[in-house]
């Protein structure tokens, strides 16, 4: 019986030794130490020997089966390390592979010149207010006292999608809009897309931008207009910038002006930026009409405001010596880059 032992012991241990994996080591657990394994299938023969013989076997068969638990516990101890640097090597990542670069876009030159303009208003106290793009007739024309059939309509033909809903064709609405809602006094800017009905050329696009200003309150002259136009052409242009105002004609804007900057390429002495004029028209200006404040409420015997309209895209064209105003829709990578 001890040979038996002895030989089961070697079997199972090299058995154990070769397992290579935890499902044939729990097969040979079963197989040598379960219950009818075969340790327990010796032991069970020992009523057979002799008083002598039995404790000696009997320890025997306790030092292999401890022996065999051992190796057992040590042999899955070393299959579950295995196991897991195994699955570490499958799942490992590369972490020395260069990652993919993210392209990170920068302001349009319109939002770069605007952002600019915005913050010298700012500045200055005004708020800055936004309207709606899709206007009415009233907004855009009539309360602006421009009725149907008015001239002034022709010179800003637009896209209609009733009869009397429009694409604006002017930030002007937006100065009905605020006189309705707010209470002198008032002093905003309000920039945005405007729309008319223009043949696409390097100087005209049926979508452009214009920045309309407003400021309405006791007391303001035609001095605080041109003291504030003058204040942000210097910002615009440089300190030593000159501003002219030219009579003209608004319908919403009585007295109304062309408000012009000396050309600051070649100081008034005319040259192809200025194509020969010295000067460059920058903005529609004027004191509020009387009619236009009544309409809106604010009676003009009490107050007074002045008003002011900039188109953003030829600010900006002058700004980085652009030549097609196409170039700010086209969206050309090679363009925009250059900002
Ligand atoms: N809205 C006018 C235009 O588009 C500009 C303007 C604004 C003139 C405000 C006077 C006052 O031509």
């Amino acid at each position: 019986m001890k040979e038996q032992l002895i030989a089961i012991k070697s079997q199972a241990e090299a058995e154990i030794s070769a397992a290579s994996d935890s499902a044939q080591l729990e097969a040979l657990r079963v197989r040598f130490l379960g219950k009818k394994g075969e340790l327990t299938a010796i032991l069970k023969q020992m009523g057979s020997l002799s008083p002598e013989e039995r404790p000696i076997v009997g320890q025997l068969a306790n030092e292999v089966r401890s022996a065999l638990e051992e190796i057992l516990t040590k042999k899955s101890e070393e299959l579950k390390t295995a196991a897991m640097a195994e699955k570490l090597k499958e799942e490992a990542i590369d972490v020395t592979l260069p990652g993919k670069k993210q392209e990170l876009g920068h302001k349009h030159p319109l939002t770069l010149v605007l952002d600019d303009i915005k913050q010298m208003f700012l500045g200055m106290g005004f708020d800055i207010v936004r309207g709606p793009e899709v206007e009415t007739d009233y907004y855009n024309f009539e309360a602006l006292n421009i009725p149907k059939g008015h001239p002034a309509r022709d010179t800003q033909d637009t896209f209609y999608i009733t009869e009397n809903i429009l694409l604006r064709t002017q930030t002007s609405p937006v100065q009905i809009r605020t006189m309705e809602k707010m209470k002198p006094p008032i002093r905003i800017i309000s920039p945005g897309r405007v729309y008319r009905s223009d043949a696409v050329d390097a100087t005209h696009s049926p979508v452009f931008h214009q920045i309309e200003g407003l400021v309405v309150d006791k007391g303001v002259t035609m001095a605080d207009l041109k003291g504030t136009l003058e204040l942000f052409a210097k910002k615009l242009y440089g300190e030593d910038s000159k501003v002219r105002f030219r009579p003209h004609h608004f319908p919403f804007t009585e007295p109304s002006a062309e408000v012009d900057v000396m050309c600051f390429n070649c100081q008034g002495k005319g040259c192809s930026l200025c194509k020969g004029e010295g000067w460059i028209e920058i903005l529609g200006a004027g004191m509020v009409h009387p009619k236009v404040l009544s309409i809106c409420g604010i009676d003009p015997e009490e107050y007074s405001g002045f008003a002011f309209g900039m188109g953003l895209e030829r600010l900006v064209m002058r700004r980085y010596q652009i030549d097609d105003m196409r170039l700010f829709f086209d969206n050309d990578i090679k363009f925009l880059n250059q900002f």
